[in-house]
């Protein structure tokens, strides 16, 4: 697990841009994390180190926005989903298990369609005299994301 404090917006862009610059083909990340902790402000940042110019916006009402960039990004909301089937309405599997990058905010409510191995981020807002600061657990799970954890420590010389 790797562990960072970011203390602005700014911050938690920038740690996206990264993530998305070292991002591959079928990669998977599920961001957890309470209402207004910044999942979709990681979410911008991931799209610019895709090189996705467009404005990222969350796709609340629709679940699912996809854009293109180096690679394609689908970036899921699921917050509003009601149960886990409806899933498969959206075609998941076809964004999940494809060649870009998924995105998933509020990944809890897809239950028993977790995939199996993913990055998992979780944001936690930290109470501080302002409230610009997150703590934010990066827990790769699955071999693929292990390495991927391990290389990017030693990239980025980030502590764990
Ligand atoms: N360190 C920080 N990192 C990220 N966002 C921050 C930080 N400090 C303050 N903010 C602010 O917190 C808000 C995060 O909003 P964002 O929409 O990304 O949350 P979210 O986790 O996606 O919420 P939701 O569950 O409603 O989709 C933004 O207004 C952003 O400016
Ligand atoms: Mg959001």
């Amino acid at each position: 697990m790797i562990e960072i404090n970011t203390y602005s917006e700014k911050d938690t862009l920038k740690l996206g841009k990264e993530i998305g610059s070292l991002a591959w083909p079928g990669m998977i990340i599920l961001l957890e994390g309470d209402l207004g902790t910044g999942k979709t402000v990681l979410t911008r940042g991931l799209a610019r180190g895709l090189g996705i110019e467009e404005p990222i916006t969350s796709p609340t009402y629709t679940l699912i926005h996809q854009y293109q960039g180096r690679l394609p990004l689908y970036h899921f909301d699921i917050y509003r989903l009601n149960d886990a089937e409806e899933m498969y309405d959206l075609g998941y599997e076809e964004f999940f298990y494809g060649q870009g990058v998924t995105v998933v905010e509020w990944p809890e409510r897809m239950g028993y369609l977790r995939p199996n191995e993913y990055l998992g981020i979780s944001i936690e807002k930290v109470p501080d005299n302002g409230v610009d600061k997150r703590n934010i657990r990066v827990a790769p799970v699955g071999r693929v994301y292990e390495d991927f954890a391990k290389e990017w420590i030693k990239y980025d010389g980030i502590s764990s």
